[in-house]
C-alpha cells in the first residue's frame, strides 16, 4: 500500500499470543487486556532500549472492546472496567513515549472474540480510530464471507486513506480465504490495499507451528517473493522469543527466517519478565539490520536436503548476502557442514567479510573458493551476514 508507511517492515509488540483474550481484570489484573498492560509495555519498549532499534508500535489485539457499540452515537467504545481512560489517553501516552499506538477490529460483524465489528460501520470506525490518534490497524475477517472481503479490505483501506491520518494496514485478508479453502494468489491486489498481510494460520509458541510456517513459505516461495519490498510485506505472525513454549535455539531459528522473510518484527511477549537470552536475540543488531534491509525482498529457498534448508537474502550494499540454514531436524547432534562459499551463494569474485549473526563473531573473509564449516544443530539455525568487498 503506497500510504508512505511500512518502507521496512514494521516492528513492535502485540498483545495475542501472550495475552490473548484474558479480560478478567478482577482476579488477573496483572495480566489482563487493559489499558495498564499497554501503557506497561510501552514504558519496557521506551525504556529498555527496544524503541531505538526499531520497535515503535505497541499494539492492541482482540478484546479491547465493550460489548456493545455506543448506542446513541453507534462509536466503538473500549471496555469501561478495563479502558476506564479511553483509547484517545491511552494513544496520547504511547506517543508522549515516542512509540506508536496499533488497534485491532475485524471486517465481520463480530470480531472473531464476539465483540462488535465494524460491517456496516466501516467509514465510522475508520474516523473513529483516527480521531483517537490510531497509527495501526489490524483487520481480522472473523464472522465475514470472503466474497465480503474482496469489498470490504479495499473499502477499510480507502476509508483510512480518506481520515488524512497516516494508519498503518495489518490485514488478515488472504488468511481469511485460507481458512474458507480459497487460495488468495493475487497479491498483487493485497499489496494494492495492505501494507503487510497474515495469509496462514496464527503462530502458536511452538518449533512446530514455526516450522509449518517456513514450509508454507517455502512451498510458496516463487509466487511470494515478487510481492514483497517498500510499502508490503508478508506476515507469517509474531515473533515468539521470550515465551514459553520454544528452546532458545528454537526462538533464534524463528527470528531468523522471519528476518529472511523480510518479515514484521512484532513480538508477542512479556516485556517486564524477560529472560536475558530473548532480550539479546531480539536486539540482535545483525538480525535487525538483515530484517530492516532497505530493499524488503524476501529470501530465496535455494535447497531442502534431509531437513535442512539453504535460504539466501539479497542485501545492501549491492552483492551483499544473508544465509540461513534451517533444520527442521529434531534428533541428534547436529549436521555438519563444509561447503565451498561460491557454492552457497558467496560467487562474487570481489570476496566477502562475513559475521557469524547469533554470537556476533566475524568469521572473516571469504572468497568464492573458501570453505565454511559449521554445524547447524537440530531444531535451530544458523546464519551470518556476509558484506561485498570492494
Ligand atoms: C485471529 C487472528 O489470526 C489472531 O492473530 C488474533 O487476532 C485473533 N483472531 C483474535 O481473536
Amino acid at each position: 500500500l503506497d500510504n508512505g508507511l511500512a518502507l521496512t517492515p514494521p516492528m513492535g509488540w502485540l498483545s495475542w499470543t501472550r495475552f490473548g483474550c484474558n479480560t478478567d481484570c478482577v482476579t488477573d489484573p496483572d495480566f489482563c487486556i487493559s489499558e495498564k498492560l499497554i501503557m506497561q509495555m510501552a514504558d519496557r519498549l521506551s525504556n529498555d532500549g527496544f524503541k531505538e532499534l526499531g520497535y515503535e508500535y505497541v499494539c492492541i489485539d482482540d478484546c479491547w472492546l465493550a460489548t456493545k457499540r455506543d448506542p446513541s452515537t453507534q462509536q466503538l467504545q473500549p471496555d469501561k472496567n478495563r479502558f476506564p481512560h479511553g483509547i484517545k489517553y491511552l494513544a496520547d501516552y504511547v506517543h508522549s513515549k515516542g512509540l506508536k499506538l496499533g488497534i485491532y477490529e475485524d471486517f465481520g460483524t463480530k470480531t472473531c472474540a464476539g465483540y462488535p465489528g465494524s460491517e456496516f460501520y466501516l467509514q465510522q470506525d475508520a474516523n473513529t480510530f483516527a480521531e483517537w490518534g490510531i497509527d495501526l490497524l489490524k483487520f481480522d475477517t472473523c464472522y465475514s464471507d470472503s466474497h465480503d472481503n474482496k469489498y470490504g479490505y479495499p473499502a477499510m483501506s480507502m476509508y483510512l486513506n480518506q481520515t488524512g491520518r497516516p494508519i498503518l494496514f495489518s490485514c488478515e485478508w488472504p488468511y481469511g480465504e485460507l481458512q474458507q479453502n480459497l487460495t488468495h494468489d493475487d497479491y498483487g491486489e493485497v499489496r494494492q490495499y495492505c501494507n503487510i498481510w497474515r495469509n496462514f494460520w496464527d503462530v502458536g509458541d511452538s518449533f512446530e507451528s514455526v516450522k509449518s510456517i517456513v514450509k508454507y513459505y517455502g512451498t510458496n516461495n516463487n509466487l511470494f517473493q515478487k510481492y514483497s519490498g517498500p510499502g508490503g510485506f508478508f506476515d507469517p505472525d509474531m515473533i515468539l522469543a521470550g515465551g514459553f513454549g520454544m528452546s532458545h535455539y528454537q526462538q533464534r531459528a524463528q527470528m531468523a527466517m522471519w528476518a529472511m522473510f523480510s518479515a514484521p518484527l512484532i513480538m508477542s511477549n512479556d516485556l517486564r519478565d524477560l529472560p536475558i537470552e530473548a532480550r539479546n536475540l531480539l536486539t540482535n543488531q545483525y538480525i535487525i539490520a538483515v530484517d530492516q534491509d532497505p530493499m524488503g525482498t524476501m529470501a530465496t529457498k535455494v535447497w531442502e536436503f534431509n531437513g535442512l534448508q539453504l535460504w539466501v537474502k539479497p542485501i545492501l550494499p549491492k552483492g551483499s548476502l544473508a544465509i540461513v540454514f534451517f533444520n527442521t531436524n529434531n534428533f541428534g547432534s547436529g549436521t555438519p557442514l563444509s561447503s565451498a562459499a561460491g557454492d552457497i551463494g558467496m560467487s562474487d569474485a570481489r570476496g566477502y567479510n562475513v559475521t557469524e549473526v547469533f554470537t556476533s563473531t566475524n568469521l572473516g573473509l571469504f572468497k568464492p573458493s573458501s570453505k565454511l564449516n559449521i554445524r547447524v544443530n537440530p531444531d535451530d539455525a544458523y546464519m551470518i551476514v556476509c558484506y561485498i568487498l570492494s
